[in-house]
């Protein structure tokens, strides 16, 4: 093995509505994601097309409790120093800061909350990344604006960065403008608060929705510049390179737009502008975008520091419409299984050489540092009567891929800050809402039904990581 970076962020990665629980303490309002139920009624809600903008006795959420990391925190942040964490990336719940998403004063317990959070993560040597908003829109904000799509949402989130950048400069330094920013396209409600009404342009909903938050995310750099020169901020896409299902060039063609569909937001968030092919796209769709005077230039002036991405697997797509109907490729994406690959549990194919594919192309297309903050395996766990857990399956899933990133750093020379892989600690799933699909390196004691005792246990992969990083990835 070659040798990482010198100062290379090994570490892992959460989102706030994901593992926090306490959902109505401490002063936080409610999020979209609250009402997204577990159950058959999830995805018609995340996907906007089953309006629920309260919760009911009917329904479980498992956001409510999740895995209570917020009375966790201590123990938790342990843990991961124990492995040898440089860095923890979370999310804040902005209903937390704003319980309304654009109160004019902040919320000092939810303040407070992360301040501390942040002060265990530095008594470790952990470097905190700061995702401002994973999934999560304020539904005091979609019950007045309808989320996303209303240009105020712009002022709202640009109101409640700032009240973090005031308070945390000096504590956190690098940022993160909005989670897989590109699922806003996938999981309209979940990602950005948007709903439809019947024979609404979904299309031109969602650019414009997209719009606001390109133009947002820029509001937010120049600001976090502004307020705290040392930070980095970054875009975050959902990432997985499109493979042509067959060297046939309609194939070719098919996988080479469905890239550049994906990555259409992290084309302005990190050259400034809109590319020339998405101008055309929306004209054919008939999609008007409304925009101000200013935005233009505001693009061009609040462009990331360094991408980010996640990564689980790649993506295979056809013209051949037979196949495209059996789709079963990615739960979320329109893509079609790939025959050389296998795939998790969940159906996702498992491709460490995509991850080095995937890299490749972002920093031919952007040459900006890149950062790996989502790669894991979504997998059923067995507790053994010792209560061991012998995870072999999530080792070997990794080690293959921080091969691959290994190589794309050594072999191909490719700048990488760092690698957090998702859910080091067992948390609520975000497709799903299973806590049955788990990624930790450190079980949680707590089933689908939200039964347990959320007691923490350390998996073989627990003390596998830790070597790793201890060697700085030459044990692997
Ligand atoms: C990413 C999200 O899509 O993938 C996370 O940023 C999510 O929030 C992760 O949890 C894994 O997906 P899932 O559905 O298995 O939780």
């Amino acid at each position: 093995m070659g040798k990482f970076p010198k100062d290379f962020l090994w570490g892992g990665a959460t989102a706030a509505n994901q593992c926090e629980g306490a959902y109505n303490e401490g002063g936080r309002g409610l999020s979209s994601v609250d009402v997204v139920p577990f159950g058959p009624d999830r995805f018609p809600v995340a996907l906007g097309q089953l309006k629920m903008l309260d919760c009911d006795a009917e329904h479980f959420y498992p956001s409510h409790e999740a895995i209570d990391m917020y009375h966790h925190f201590k123990e938790d942040i342990k843990l991961f120093a124990e492995m040898g964490f440089r860095c923890y990336r979370l999310s804040i719940a902005w209903t937390r800061i704003l319980p309304n998403g654009d109160d004019a004063q902040p919320n000092e317990e939810g303040l407070r909350f992360y301040e501390e959070l942040f002060d265990e993560c530095h008594k470790y040597g952990i470097e905190p990344l700061v995702t401002l908003c994973h999934f999560d829109t304020p539904i005091a904000l979609i019950k007045k604006y309808g989320g996303w799509k209303d240009r105020r949402m712009v002022d709202a989130y640009a109101h409640y960065c700032e009240v973090l950048f005031q308070r945390f400069r000096g504590k956190v330094k690098y940022w993160l403008t909005f989670n897989e920013i590109n699922m806003l396209l996938h999981m309209p409600f979940m990602g950005a608060g948007l709903l439809f009404a019947p024979g609404e342009n979904v299309q031109q909903v969602k650019y414009q929705a997209a719009h606001h938050e390109l133009v947002a995310s820029a509001k937010a750099v120049k600001l976090a510049h502004a307020i705290m020169p040392d930070a980095m901020v970054g875009c975050m896409l959902a990432a997985g390179q499109f493979y042509p299902r067959t060297c046939a060039p309609a194939d070719v063609q098919a996988a080479a737009e469905a890239d550049r569909d994906n990555y259409f937001f992290i084309d302005v968030q990190s050259r400034g502008e809109y590319p020339v092919w998405a101008k055309k796209r929306m004209e054919r769709a008939g999609i008007a975008l409304q925009t101000e005077p200013g935005d233009e230039q505001l693009l061009k002036e609040g462009t990331v520091d360094f991408i980010s991405f996640s990564y689980y697997s790649s993506r295979c797509t056809t013209v051949d419409p037979e196949l495209m109907n059996k789709a079963s490729g990615n739960a979320i994406m329109d893509a079609v299984k790939n025959p050389y690959l296998k795939a998790s549990d969940w159906g996702w194919a498992i491709d460490p050489v995509g991850l080095r594919i995937t890299m490749n192309s972002l920093y031919d297309r952007y040459q900006k540092p890149l950062f790996i903050v989502e790669n894991g395996l979504g997998a059923v766990d067995k507790v053994e009567a010792d209560g061991s857990i012998h995870d072999t399956y999530r080792i070997d899933y990794l080690r293959a891929h921080i091969e691959q990133m290994e190589k794309a750093i050594n072999e191909d020379g490719l700048p990488l800050l760092g690698y957090t892989t998702w859910g080091p600690i067992d948390l609520v799933s975000a497709s799903t809402g299973e806590m049955k699909k788990r990624y930790g390196f450190i079980y949680v004691d707590k089933d689908n039904e939200g039964k347990g005792t959320l007691a923490r246990s350390r998996k073989d992969s627990f003390y596998w990581y830790k070597k790793v990083i201890a060697s700085d990835g030459e044990d692997l």
